[in-house]
């Protein structure tokens, strides 16, 4: 118990803020085609994912935005803003949006990549996230507890080197 205790002060000390980032449509949580994002609302995921992280020692602001844009800057300014990594469900932009996937790509902080349903499992058009290649991971299919995971793994990197992205990779030819 001492051994977990200590682990989640070691933990807790490297990531102390975290930044939740909805995309479009995400505000309509609760509504929006509750056969595939459930019934939950958007403000009680926040909710949930707020009372988590506080339950690990770390602050959780959580933002929603339908304009791509706001969600660069948010990305763009996460570090400024001292937060130490990002929880992000793009929604339909990840499917194409370059620009986020750039800001993903530029910022040092970690992003987790989150979404409710399980994407690689609907229309051909969803199963591709080209954010995924530039976040330190994905979590999909989990619904509401998908946020809570992903808060999670951001803890659970701490400070270690960053894993050789694929497109790294591939210009090694590797
Ligand atoms: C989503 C999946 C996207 O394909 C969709 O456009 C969304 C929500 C999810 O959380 O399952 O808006 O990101």
């Amino acid at each position: 118990m001492a051994l977990l205790g200590n682990c989640g002060a070691i933990l807790g000390a490297i990531m102390r803020a975290a930044l939740v980032l909805h995309g479009p449509n995400l505000n309509l949580l609760g509504t929006r085609e509750p056969g595939v994002y459930g019934r939950v609302s958007l403000a009680e995921v926040d909710r949930l994912v707020t009372a988590h992280g506080r339950r690990r020692g770390v602050r959780v602001e959580c933002r929603q935005s339908n304009v791509e844009g706001e969600l660069i800057n948010w990305l763009q300014g996460a570090a400024r803003e001292k937060f130490d990594g990002v929880v992000f469900n793009p929604g339909a932009f990840t499917h194409y949006s370059i620009a986020l996937r750039d800001a993903v790509a530029a910022i040092t902080l970690p992003v987790v990549e989150v979404h409710l349903s399980n994407i690689h499992g609907r229309e051909e058009f969803r199963r591709h996230s080209v954010i995924a290649a530039v976040a330190r991971g994905q979590i999909a299919g989990f619904g509401p507890r998908g946020y809570l995971l992903a808060l999670d793994a951001l803890l659970t990197l701490g400070d270690g080197p960053a894993p050789a992205r694929v497109n790294s990779r591939r210009r090694r030819g590797v």
